[in-house]
């Protein structure tokens, strides 16, 4: 029989619609919860082990995230830190560019190892699931170093659950043909890609400077044949009509969308598309929020994601990112949950999070009083325990 347990915690934010229980019990046995509620109504037993936190809440779900880069990028942050501007560094070969030369200097064993530290490390974040993607190989060898690289850390249990995904299009390397290379990323890789189901997802970055919403169609059109769900950078620079491409698409999310029109919001909303926000890089490239209100008023569901990424995120943690969504972009408590664990498992169309009697023991034990007070740490939550299906995920 596996081993039952029993946490006793302050504060249950489950996650459901009525989400708290004050002096709540979750009882459970291996990975699988038995009872949930307050401890008043909780079955008498013996149960093997008893932990004690101030909130327990589902594991929390990182939606957007380049996690499976290498190498460094110090000397460009410093650059545009005194001023120099993201995409001109880009196009001078600096940006996603110099991690694309990274990941042809590394090999896949090593690009493994640093990816498993790098999720580690986020899940004493208190994360459970990571979404995961591609894009800095930008060759055929390269992205399928990047995704069979993911797909290995995908398989280690001990690890946060994984959601991979291939983002085809972030950049034309250097000394290639724009359109040959689109061409190599849709009609050679793509087939690959899903014969060796390496990826769940494919995604583009579609912007100013970056690819069009005619580019981006014809890979969505190449995954819909493959049944490959899609999502999309959007509007992270201008708004070219990428939240209308994802709604169109019937992507999980559009993602960045600091730039967006309201009938583009509007059409989010009536495709179930969630916005994934993405404050973290917002407030590195110092540029204004997304328009929040708009998306509110259209009804468009909102989530929170790390970006984790060399460049312009340069960090591993979500609840820093849930942090600045509530201080830079209005969150209430309410949204920053739910974008860090409903919300985002929608968007990465995987089973709903909430904690509930017969579903995973999936959960983050915190030392915290109360969830409002995970806007506060500053990207340095104190973290008791993460539970991946009633398994620590924290040596
Ligand atoms: O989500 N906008 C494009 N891609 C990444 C940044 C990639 C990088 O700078 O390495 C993003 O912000
Ligand atoms: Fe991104």
């Amino acid at each position: 029989m596996s081993p039952s347990w029993r946490i006793e915690a302050d504060r249950v934010w489950t996650g459901s619609l009525e989400p708290i229980f004050e002096n709540g019990v979750i009882d459970g046995e291996g990975g699988v919860v038995a009872f949930i509620g307050r401890a008043e109504d909780a079955p008498h037993r013996s149960p093997a082990k008893i932990l004690r936190a101030g909130l327990v809440t589902p594991g929390l779900i990182d939606a957007h995230t380049h996690a499976a880069w290498a190498g460094h990028r110090h000397a460009e942050y410093v650059l545009r830190m005194q001023g120099a501007d993201y995409v001109a560094i880009a196009q001078a070969g600096g940006g996603i560019l110099r991690s694309h030369d990274a990941i042809a200097a590394i090999d896949e064993a090593e690009l493994l190892r640093v990816l498993e530290g790098r999720l580690r490390r986020m899940a004493r974040q208190g994360v459970s699931t990571v979404e995961v993607k591609s894009g800095y190989g930008l060759t055929l060898q390269g992205e399928l170093k990047q995704l069979r690289a993911i797909t290995r850390a995908s398989e280690n249990a001990a690890l946060p659950r994984l959601v991979r995904t291939f983002l085809a299009l972030h950049a034309v390397p250097s000394g290639c043909s724009r359109d040959a290379y689109v061409a190599q990323m849709i009609d050679e890789l793509l087939p690959i890609v899903a014969r060796e189901r390496l990826a769940d997802r494919v995604d583009a970055y579609v912007d100013a400077h970056a690819f069009t919403v005619h580019e981006a169609s014809r890979l969505f059109d190449a995954a819909a044949k493959f049944g490959l769900a899609v999502t999309l950078h959007a509007g992270q620079f201008a708004d070219v009509g990428g939240a209308e491409l994802a709604a169109k698409y019937g992507a999980g999310s559009a993602d960045h969308l600091e730039n967006i029109s309201l009938p583009g919001a509007q059409a989010l909303a009536l495709a179930g598309v969630r916005a994934v926000l993405l404050p973290v890089a917002s407030y590195t490239l110092r540029q204004a929020p997304p328009p929040v209100a708009l998306l509110r008023e259209a009804n468009v569901r909102l989530v929170v994601a790390s970006d984790a990424n060399p460049g312009t995120a340069p960090t591993e943690s979500l609840p820093l990112a849930m942090a600045l969504a509530v201080r830079e972009y209005g969150f209430t408590i309410d949204e920053m949950m739910r974008g860090a664990t409903t919300e985002a498992a929608a968007a990465l169309r995987l089973p709903c999070p909430v904690l509930r009697e017969g579903g995973p023991a999936t959960l983050t034990l915190w030392d915290l009083p109360h969830e409002a007070a995970l806007a506060m740490p500053w990207g340095a939550p104190p973290v008791i325990d993460v539970w991946r299906d009633g398994r620590s995920l924290i040596d």
